[in-house]
């Protein structure tokens, strides 16, 4: 297993950009089941998670390919030209065909190593009329049950059972409905949107989840001819459609990672500017950092300039669904209050389970108390780099960025989780002046 290896103390100055949203890239690639025909999705971010759902894909029986297309190059596509002499070389994207689907299973050993796999469930159900696809279990950050996504999908008419750790579906055509979700899940909305899409009648889902990722991926499935609308707020209206086309469409920038480097920035005393990335959909995080006394600007529409002016105070934080502020957030501004001036509060509202950072955040000396959900971080003059453990995606980024303003090195070893969710983040903050490198594991 990889490790990543950080000598901390350097600032950070220079220009980022954000690969495509991890959490946009599954559910969009889940919508490519939809519908016949060659989609394309562009700007696909090259991590763990889309390697395990192409994974998925081809075990259904769907094709799907990989190319890279130089940036501003004319690449004339059966859609039209797409040209953007913005972005960065070369553009990843993706070609999935799933005429030859005829598989509807999404085994255990795929679905435990990333949950995101259930976003199947609804499309193969939509078109299909059929889906075995596992339990995911639970992981490193909570029980993550399924039971709104299942609920939401029997309301649609589905016949759903769990035998053997599986949820066997099937239906005939979808009916929409009305359907009210106990809690706004994110891929529960998304699972539920795609379904009804090609459902008989309208469905109204209240209480529905208003992420930037859904509001992508509601874009996507109108390109394809399906009729959403309220998407971004709490109550979306779906017009079910007897079929949908084939895709193009880009992924929106990764609002996690540009929260990530606008903390990289501040906790090294730095100043970047993260451009193609979209600050709109960052404004919880954006006041929380300013209310810290973090410098944050928009030089233009597509880009942020954050630097750090003097200290860093200490702030309160509580993790809520969109637009609060994002539970993926929550350990990486973690790793600035411990060393900001004050006793900052920090509760996690989402997730049971999702402090893990803290224990190896101590190691490196700061100085947190955890009291059930909440989390008090009492600053400390420095953190001094340890070796330590990565146990799920966004604690690793905690520790990279608690790595990069501690004094010496920091070994984080199990970098898998980081690699799910981060692309290339050692070459990226390596080129903003980071001394961090990758120990490819000699196994
Ligand atoms: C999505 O997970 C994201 N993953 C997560 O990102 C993110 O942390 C989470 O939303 C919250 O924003 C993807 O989009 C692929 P939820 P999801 O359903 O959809 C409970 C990352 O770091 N719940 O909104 O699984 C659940 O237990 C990952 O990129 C039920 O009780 O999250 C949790 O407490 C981590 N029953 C809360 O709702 C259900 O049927 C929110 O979960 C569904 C959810």
């Amino acid at each position: 297993m990889d490790k990543i290896l950080i000598r901390g103390g350097k600032s950070l100055k220079g220009v980022v950009e954000p690969s495509g949203a991890k959490n946009s890239a599954l559910p969009i690639l889940a919508a490519t089941l939809l519908a016949e025909g060659e989609s394309c999705i562009r700007n696909i971010p090259r991590l763990r998670d889309i390697d395990t759902f192409t994974y998925l894909l081809k075990h259904l029986g769907a094709q799907v390919t990989y190319r890279e297309v130089e940036a501003g190059s004319e690449t004339q596509t059966p859609w039209g030209d797409h040209r953007d002499p913005e972005r960065r070389s070369p553009l990843p994207l993706l070609y999935v065909v799933t005429d030859s689907v005829n598989n509807f299973e999404a085994p255990y050993d795929l679905v435990r190593t990333m949950r995101a796999s259930v976003l199947v469930l609804g499309p193969l159900l939509a078109r299909f009329g059929r889906a075995r696809v596992s339990l995911p279990g639970g992981c490193a950050i909570g029980a993550r049950p399924i039971n709104l996504h299942l609920e939401g999908l029997k309301q649609l008419g589905a016949e759903i059972t769990l035998q053997h750790g599986y949820v066997e579906a099937k239906a005939g055509r979808l009916k929409g409905t009305d359907i009210y979700l106990d809690l706004p899940t994110v891929t529960g909305t998304e699972n539920i949107m795609m379904a009804a899409t090609l459902a008989k009648g309208r469905t109204v889902l209240q209480n529905a989840a208003r992420e930037p990722e859904v509001v992508d991926l509601a874009e996507a499935l109108n390109k394809m001819g399906a009729r959403i609308s309220g998407a971004g707020t709490q109550t979306l209206e779906i017009e079910g459609v007897p079929h949908l086309t084939r895709l193009d469409h880009t992924i929106m920038p990764d609002r996690i990672e540009t929260g990530t480097f606008l903390v990289a920035a501040a906790i090294t005393n730095g100043d970047i500017v993260i451009k193609n990335c979209r600050p709109e959909d960052l404004s919880a995080v954006i006041a929380k950092l300013q209310e810290a006394g973090v410098s944050i600007d928009q030089p233009g529409p597509t880009s942020l300039r954050v630097k750090r002016d003097g200290e860093i105070k200490a702030v309160n934080v509580k993790t809520q669904p969109y637009p609060g502020f994002p539970t993926d957030m929550q350990a990486q501004i973690m790793a600035l209050m411990c060393l900001a001036k004050g006793s900052s509060v920090i509760t996690e509202t989402i997730f049971e389970n999702r402090f893990m950072h803290v224990l190896e955040l101590l190691r490196m000396g700061a100085q947190i108390q955890i009291t059930g959900n909440t989390a008090v971080v009492t600053g400390v003059p420095k953190l001094s780099g340890a070796p330590v453990m990565a146990t799920d995606l966004r604690a690793s980024a905690s520790l990279v960025l608690a790595g990069l303003a501690a004094e010496g090195e920091t070994l984080i070893s199990r970098v898998y989780h980081l690699d799910r969710g981060y692309e290339q983040i050692e070459e990226k903050l390596s080129r903003l002046g980071a001394d961090i490198s990758r120990i490819k594991d000699k196994g």
